[in-house]
C-alpha cells in the first residue's frame, strides 16, 4: 500500500460511499453481513434504530462482556454509524458520557442521527483521527473500538492514543480483524485494506503494540476465526466500488485460501494504577 496519507484517503472514501449508499432489495449493498456475525444479541439490537444496525460495520461486540458501569466515560475509536455508542449509553446511563470518534463525515452524520432518535442524551461525535484523538489526556474510565485500528496506517500511534486519554486504573475493549500468512496480492490491494484485511496485523503484534503503549494485562479474550463463508462476505466488502459494482469480489485467488488465516480477536487491557 502506498504512503500514510493515500491510505487514509482510501479508507475514508469506502466509509464515506458505505454511509451513503441506501439499502434496497435486489442490488442491496451487502451492509451489516460482517456484523451478522459479530455477535450482537437480538435483546441488545432490538431497541436501536434500525439505521444504527444496518450500517454496522463491526468484527464483535466490544460493549458486550466489557463490565461499564454507571457514570463511567467511554470513548469508541471509529464510532461509524454508532452501533456501539448506543450500547455503552445504555450501560453507562445518564450520569455517564459516550464519546465517539470518526474520521469520515458521512459517518459522523450518521452517528448523530441514531443518537438523535435514541433519544440518548449522553452521546456525542467527535471528527477526528484515531492517532490524533480530540480527547483531554487521562480523562476515559474505558477506550473501546470495533473493526477500526487494523485500518490505520500509524497503529503504534492509536496504541499511545489510547495509553494517552485513559486515567489510571481505566480499561480498553477493542474487537479487531488480525491475520496470519497474508499473501502478498491481498495486503496490496487497496479496496482489502479498507475492507479490514490488508492492513490488520498479527495477534501476537497487537498484544505487543499494546504492551509498547504501557498498558498492562492485556489478553485475547474471544476469538472467531473466519471460515470461507465469513471471508467472502469481507471480501465482497459489503459497499459498492468505485464503478458502483456492488458486491463484486475483491480477490483475484479463492477466498477458501485465507480460511482458517483471519480472525476477530477481543482484547482487553488496562492502564496501571499509578
Ligand atoms: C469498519 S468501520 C467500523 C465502524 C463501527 N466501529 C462499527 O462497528 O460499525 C470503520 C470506521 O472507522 C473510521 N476510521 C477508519 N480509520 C480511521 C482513522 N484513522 N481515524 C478516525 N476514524 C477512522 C471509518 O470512517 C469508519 O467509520
Amino acid at each position: 500500500m502506498s504512503a500514510r496519507s493515500d491510505i487514509r484517503r482510501e479508507v475514508r472514501d469506502f466509509y464515506a460511499r458505505a454511509a451513503s449508499s441506501h439499502c434496497c432489495a435486489g442490488e442491496a449493498p451487502q451492509k451489516g453481513v460482517v456484523a451478522r456475525v459479530a455477535g450482537y444479541s437480538t435483546e441488545e439490537l432490538g431497541p436501536l434504530p434500525d439505521d444504527a444496525v444496518e450500517n454496522s460495520f463491526g468484527c464483535g461486540n466490544p460493549v458486550a462482556f466489557a463490565g461499564l458501569e454507571g457514570s463511567e466515560t467511554v470513548v469508541d475509536l471509529g464510532a461509524g454509524a454508532g452501533i456501539d455508542l448506543l450500547l455503552a449509553a445504555r450501560k453507562v446511563g445518564p450520569e455517564g458520557r459516550v464519546i465517539g470518534v470518526d474520521m469520515t463525515d458521512e459517518m459522523i452524520s450518521r452517528a448523530r442521527k441514531n443518537i438523535a432518535e435514541a433519544g440518548l442524551g449522553n452521546v456525542e461525535v467527535r471528527k477526528g483521527f484515531i492517532e490524533d484523538l480530540p480527547v483531554e489526556t487521562g480523562s476515559v474510565d474505558w477506550v473501546i473500538s470495533n473493526c477500526v485500528i487494523n485500518l490505520s496506517p500509524d497503529k503504534p500511534k492509536v496504541f499511545a492514543e489510547i495509553a494517552r486519554v485513559l486515567r489510571p486504573g481505566g480499561k480498553i475493549s477493542i474487537s479487531d480483524i488480525v491475520v496470519e500468512d497474508l499473501p502478498e496480492c491481498v495486503r496490496r490491494d487497496t479496496a482489502l485494506y479498507a475492507s479490514c484485511v490488508g492492513g490488520a496485523i498479527s495477534e501476537p503484534d497487537y498484544v505487543s503494540g499494546l504492551a509498547e503503549a504501557g498498558l498492562v494485562d492485556v489478553e485475547v479474550t474471544d476469538r472467531l476465526v473466519y471460515g470461507t463463508t465469513e471471508i467472502e462476505a469481507l471480501m465482497r466488502s459489503e459497499v459498492s466500488d468505485r464503478e458502483g459494482r456492488s458486491g463484486a469480489p475483491r480477490f483475484g485467488g479463492d477466498a477458501g485460501e485465507l480460511a482458517g488465516k483471519i480472525w476477530s480477536a477481543r482484547f482487553t487491557a488496562r492502564k496501571a494504577s499509578g
